[in-house]
């Protein structure tokens, strides 16, 4: 029979105002990363942020990944360090970090891997709006590096 007394009671993620950092980026995944290697991240991602109340999304498409990570102020700091030092992805730009107190976004997503075949027009976006030099420049990298991974599609005679 089901056994309703392993569920949560009331989800203590879900709808409770706290302090919380974000930390919204991009980057261009290392020549190595498959699908393969995505699921992997993934997977091992999915089992960490459990732990460390860490919720967001994970985009991966085109060789560049897109990634929304929410929580625990401590944990996002020790979190980006990581991401910085990890030799699976360069050119990190980093589109929104904030400290605020509210409810998550994604109460449900220890880190939910969301295919994209486009990521371009949210990247554009962020160029647009861009200060940062560096950021820009790692922004137009990745933008030029998307423009040629689709030039076979565009056909040539
Ligand atoms: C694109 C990308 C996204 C990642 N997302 C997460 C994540 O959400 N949570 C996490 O713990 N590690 C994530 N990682 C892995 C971290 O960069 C790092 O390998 C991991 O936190 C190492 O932890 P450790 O050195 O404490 O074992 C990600 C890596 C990549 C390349």
């Amino acid at each position: 029979m089901f056994d309703e007394t392993n569920l949560p009671e009331d989800d203590d993620l879900e709808h409770e105002a706290i302090t919380l950092e974000t930390f919204v980026y991009c980057s261009r995944a290392a020549d190595s990363i498959d699908a393969a290697e995505v699921g992997r991240i993934i997977e091992f991602s999915q089992a960490r942020n459990v732990a460390r109340g860490i919720t967001g999304v994970l985009v991966f498409g085109s060789g560049v990944f897109f990634q929304w990570v929410e929580g625990p102020p401590a944990e996002v700091k020790d979190l980006i360090s990581n991401l910085y030092h990890d030799q699976r992805h360069h050119d990190i730009v980093t589109l929104d970090r904030n400290i605020e107190k509210r409810e998550r976004l994604y109460p449900h997503w220890e880190m939910e891997h969301v295919e994209a075949d486009d990521i371009r027009s949210v990247l554009q976006e962020a160029l647009e709006t861009a200060e940062d030099a560096g950021n820009i420049a790692a922004l137009k990298r990745i933008l030029a590096h998307l423009a040629s991974f689709d030039l076979p599609s565009l056909g040539r005679a």
